[in-house]
């Protein structure tokens, strides 16, 4: 018989449900909440009403799509953390309740593992060990991978995540939240090298976003004062300016734990690996290094049920179940 695995993903603004049979994806529905555009930023009270009300939905509708009824499931996979603690109670408590009625054990997957995991979903995989460069709205990590459940963080951001910076430059900028889709598509038309901010750089492996942010937020200050229409008239080249900027910090340091580290097998994972700037610098990195690198397709990029379905198979897989004492941790730690 086969393994059916469904997972659900609700850490933070999507919910998300996906099957897995044998280790491969059969569906992967998820409803992005369009609720907090306005606010510029995340709701976490909104975050999870709205999963509450598209929870059955959402999981209703991978069903569907996969061909696969409810009393053929396996097994419950669903987001432990980090995230949001409200938002991952829907999910934890929507396995639970299915996870009692059918009968079918649980399996907790941590959120950041998971978007590592999801170069697991499709060819070509990564060979162990890898580097992979995680990069999302609340992440920014460099990550020594040995196994599906052998991970270590090599270094992270000290403050800001890259994403949360893509999101609050965006805001400046005057785009709706998230902001970084925006500012990579304008980067595409402008010039990288028209305006000039500082790259900051910490102590070993480690990431500082914090600086760039207070950096452009001075910057524009300061231009509006003498132009009202500075960012109109120079959107493209800000976007593509600080873009490179961003991507020569995450580089810098992904290049130095590759050479110091040995490793020339590198992964990008997480909503911010979606940037088609970071997505071309690492190929040009790649011919350069001689790395092989791995980017995923982009709907494994952002947040999606698929890859908590493929790091639950995995769990499963080493027998790496829960019960029904599991409860969510918004600062999950690997
Ligand atoms: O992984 P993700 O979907 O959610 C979190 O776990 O945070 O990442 C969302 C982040 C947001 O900050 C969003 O602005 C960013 O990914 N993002 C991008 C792009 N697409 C999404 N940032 C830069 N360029 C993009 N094309
Ligand atoms: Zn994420």
């Amino acid at each position: 018989m086969a393994l059916n695995i469904i997972a659900l993903e609700s850490s933070c603004d999507e919910t998300s449900a996906s099957i897995i049979q044998d280790g491969k994806v059969l569906s992967n529905t998820i409803l992005s909440q369009s609720v907090h555009e306005i606010y510029g930023g995340v709701v976490p009270e909104l975050a999870s009403r709205a999963h509450q009300q598209h929870i059955i939905s959402v999981v209703d509708k991978a069903l569907e799509e996969a061909g696969i009824s409810i009393d053929e499931l396996s097994a419950i996979a669903f987001t432990q953390g980090p995230g949001l603690l409200g938002s991952l109670l829907v999910g934890i408590s929507f396995a639970k309740g299915l996870s009692i009625a059918k009968d079918i054990p649980l399996i907790s997957v941590n959120h950041m593992q998971a978007h590592i995991l999801a170069h697991f979903i499709e060819d070509p995989k990564p060979d162990f060990p890898f580097l992979c460069l995680t990069i999302s709205g609340g992440h920014t990590q460099l990550v020594l991978v040995s196994n599906y459940l052998d991970m270590k963080v090599l270094g992270e951001t000290r403050d800001d995540a890259v994403g949360e910076a893509f999101d609050k430059i965006g805001k400046m900028l005057g785009f709706p939240y998230p902001s970084g889709y925006l500012i990579d598509e304008h980067a595409k038309t402008g010039d990288p090298g028209k305006f000039k901010f500082p790259s900051t750089s910490v102590p070993g492996y480690n990431y500082s976003f914090s600086g760039i942010k207070t950096a452009v937020l001075y910057f524009l200050r300061d231009k509006l004062k003498t132009d009202d229409l500075f960012i109109e008239k120079n959107l493209s080249d800000l976007c593509a300016s600080i873009q490179h900027t961003l991507i020569k910090m995450l580089m810098e340091k992904l290049i130095l734990c590759a050479k110091e580290n040995n490793i020339k097998e590198i992964a990008i994972a997480g909503g911010v690996a979606a940037n088609s700037g970071i997505r071309d610098h690492l190929i040009g990195l790649s011919e350069h290094y001689d790395w092989k690198t791995y980017i995923p397709k982009l709907e494994y990029c952002t947040d999606n049920a698929a890859m908590i379905g493929i790091a639950g198979y995995y769990r499963f897989l080493e027998g790496a179940l829960c019960d029904l004492t599991v409860i969510p941790n918004a600062r999950l730690k690997f």
